[in-house]
């Protein structure tokens, strides 16, 4: 059967969670590629929601194995913190479950400290990060300073590059009037990590080849979303990994080939939680009501999220960058009610319309959208049991989101229950397996 990737095609939060969760079924292992305890993914199950950092979303479902590749950066007290937090809750979390990547990078110590510095010494042009110690994790990893999870394995190796790591991060922290950091306690706590995390570790690109090899299919699952990807978002206002469909590849090590379709994730408006370009943001008391009705507060920081129209010059340059095949439309059922609803169809910039979505803060600021206003729908789409019974408005505004960004809904979430969704049959055909979802989803 063939895998399948799921992203993110705006600025995170478009709800992969639940898509995930929901699609699990029809998968033998789902697995992360990168970011790290900065993603927030809700799951809602009968009533109890769940919300996962670094675990992926395949976990409520028992069958499923759950991968973290080395793409990820982890901090292990936020990973057992989470997988104690499930087990309490009756979902099994042991190595036969999660599979974590010897090549991923280690959360140390030094990393949040050294991110809040980062972030104050910005001043008012600061990222807004989660302040996780994520940023400055993958710095050192393009440093080649990094601590990787299979350095735990040889406690010298592991000694050798926190006495490194403490040597250059000591100016640093003296310049900044910060304590200085103690090798040896780092040592032992770390060595004490070791012994926990040792059991989960593997060689995630081989685990994956021989799974995939014996016919088992892969569920790729993004964290944060396109528009905060390190190469192709709206830099320097983004993450520090590869959010986009090329970083399943290199964060699992897997061919790019293997990736058989993409599905885009992307809410029915649009938010961003932190600082950066957003132009089509409500900035009035509209933006607020949509925030409160969608709960459009970060499942991380629980910071309120900035909301504003649906950008299909966003959505149709995520879509073009990821190869995305179809789209997921999340949360449209938070704009019932309202008479009509704008959608951004250009951006026009020093009077003329720009072709393309432009990556640079300093022009997003500056572009006029345009928008073409679109009737809504007056009832809420809870319950809604197939495409047909969607209101005609409703069905338009997708038609016209369709054409826009030039790719096809092949699902629609009406809530936050597995089972408030729209599964398309024709448009997932070949994508996904429905018969393995359905039994997945009863059971
Ligand atoms: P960092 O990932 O903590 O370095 O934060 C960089 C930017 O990405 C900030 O604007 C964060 O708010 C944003 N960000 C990080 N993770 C998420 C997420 O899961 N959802 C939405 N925004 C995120």
């Amino acid at each position: 059967m063939a895998n399948l990737l799921v992203l993110g095609t705006q600025w995170g939060d478009e709800g992969k969670g639940k898509i995930v969760d929901l699609l699990s079924p029809a998968f033998d292992v789902v697995a992360r590629y990168q970011g790290g305890h900065n993603a927030g993914h809700t799951v809602c199950v009968r009533g109890k929601k769940i919300v996962l950092h670094l675990i992926p979303s395949g976990i409520l479902h028992p069958g499923t194995l759950c991968v973290i590749g080395n793409g990820l950066v982890i901090s292990p007290s936020a990973f057992f913190k989470e997988t104690g937090d499930l087990e309490a809750q009756g979902i099994g979390v042991g190595p036969s479950r999660v599979a974590v990547s010897r090549g991923a990078h280690l959360i140390m110590p030094w990393h949040p400290l050294v991110e809040r510095v980062s972030e104050e010494r910005r001043g008012a042009k600061k990222i807004g990060t989660t302040c996780r110690g994520i940023g400055p994790a993958y710095e050192d990893k393009a440093a080649r300073l990094g601590v990787r999870a299979g350095d735990l394995a040889d406690l010298r190796v592991l000694r050798e590059k926190i006495a490194e790591n403490v040597a250059a991060k000591d100016p640093i922290f003296r310049a900044f009037g910060l304590p200085p950091l103690d090798a040896e306690s780092i040592c032992r706590e770390y060595a004490g990590w070791a012994e926990k995390l040792g059991p989960y570790l593997r060689d995630v690109s081989e685990l994956l080849h021989e799974r995939m090899k014996r016919g088992e299919s892969v569920l790729f699952e993004g964290a944060q979303g396109a528009l905060l990807d390190v190469d192709h978002g709206t830099y320097p206002y983004v993450t520090s990994s590869s959010a986009t469909a090329g970083g399943a590849a290199t964060g699992l090590g897997v061919g790019p080939k293997t990736i058989h379709g993409v599905l885009g994730i992307t809410k029915a408006y649009t938010t961003r939680v932190g600082s950066g370009p957003f132009p089509t943001e409500l900035r009035d008391e509209l933006g607020r009501t949509i925030a409160a009705r969608g709960d459009e507060f970060g499942a991380t920081t629980g910071r309120p999220r900035r909301c504003g129209w649906f950008d299909a010059v966003a959505v149709r340059y995520s879509c073009r960058i990821n190869g995305v095949d179809r789209i997921a439309l999340t949360k449209p059922d938070v704009l019932a009610g309202l008479g009509h609803i704008p959608v951004c169809t250009g951006y026009s910039y020093k009077g003329e319309i720009l072709k393309s979505f432009p990556t640079e803060p300093w022009v997003l600021d500056e572009v006029v959208p345009e928008y073409r206003s679109l009737p809504g729908w007056p009832d809420s789409l809870h319950g809604a049991a197939d495409f047909e019974s969607l209101p005609r408005t409703f069905v338009d505004y997708i038609r016209v989101l369709e054409d826009l960004v030039e790719t096809r809904v092949a699902v629609v979430s009406t809530g936050v229950e597995r089972g408030e969704t729209v599964l398309i049959e024709s448009e997932l055909r070949g994508f996904v397996d429905l018969a393995r979802v359905r039994a997945g989803s009863a059971a």
